[in-house]
């Protein structure tokens, strides 16, 4: 709560990559994250589910069909959801040819991967819980893998952003993964109504809704309640600068460096 910016130190906004870079790069997968690095960003948001046999893999649809060539490798399939393929089936698909043959070796990369990536370039994580009620207990399964992974839990330094932070547009779930991972700041994705801002107050650390549905009277009532406000998916110049006079503390993007740009010119 003492990160709560006040009101016009624009520098401490955070710029988030979307899915990683994804404007430059296969979303979800470890060259999106690599381009989030080597276009300038500090943290990297990607989606967590799960699969059939149990493993949590980046991935943002709860089908496979849109960023795999699933379709191809395994035709006539009833179901091409991500909870009804094991992680070998998985990793038999091409998670990059879709965005541009260049990226035809990218698999789908398992959570374990994707933290080791983001540690090896010194990157911070916004983890989204995506579709947790497809997933029960996944919130438990997540904060093991952070327990075996003790280094992105250990509290940023005083002015430093977050290591990790924890989101999820179900509020239910992000509340459990709260009750497991304490120390851990959690985002609620969406607009939670101005009335219920206080009770949300109590555990939560940021509501992040979508930028086109808030303005500075919204982001001030988010501040009074002493949480942090983050908006998705800010991809033009025009739109970053309005987000930034909302008084908004992190802009989530596809394009990081834009992003960052403008941040800077504010
Ligand atoms: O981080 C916010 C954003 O990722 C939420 O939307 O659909 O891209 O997961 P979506
Ligand atoms: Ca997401």
């Amino acid at each position: 709560r003492d990160a709560v910016r006040s009101g016009g130190d624009r520098t401490a906004i955070t710029a988030v990559a979307h899915r990683g870079a994804s404007a430059y790069a296969p979303e979800n997968t470890l060259a999106a994250i690599e381009e989030a690095d080597a276009r300038g960003a500090r943290t990297v948001e990607v989606d967590v589910q799960r699969t059939k046999d149990g493993h949590l893999v980046l991935m943002h649809d709860t089908t496979l069909t849109r960023t795999t060539n699933v379709t191809s490798v395994y035709p006539g399939r009833a179901s091409y959801r991500v909870a009804d393929f094991t992680l070998a089936e998985i990793r038999r698909l091409d998670a990059g040819s879709w965005f541009d043959r260049a990226y035809r070796r990218e698999r789908v990369p398992t959570l374990q991967e994707g933290l080791d990536t983001l540690r090896r370039h010194r990157l911070n994580l916004m983890l989204e819980l995506k579709s947790p009620e497809l997933y029960p207990g996944i919130e438990a399964q997540v904060a093991d893998t952070f327990r075996r992974n003790p280094r992105w839990l250990v509290p940023a330094a005083q002015g430093r952003e977050p290591r990790l932070i924890i989101q999820s547009f179900n509020w239910e779930s992000a509340r459990i993964s709260h009750d497991l991972l304490p120390d851990v700041p959690h985002g609620l994705l969406g607009v939670v109504p101005r009335d219920q801002i206080p009770a949300y107050a109590d555990w939560a650390d940021q509501i992040n809704p979508s930028h086109t549905r808030i303005d500075a009277g919204y982001v001030d009532a988010v501040h009074a309640e002493g949480l942090q406000v983050f908006v998705y998916t800010v991809n033009e110049p025009a739109a970053m600068r309005t987000a930034i006079a909302n008084g908004v503390d992190g802009i989530i993007s596809d394009y990081p460096d834009v992003l960052l740009k403008v941040i800077a010119e504010e």
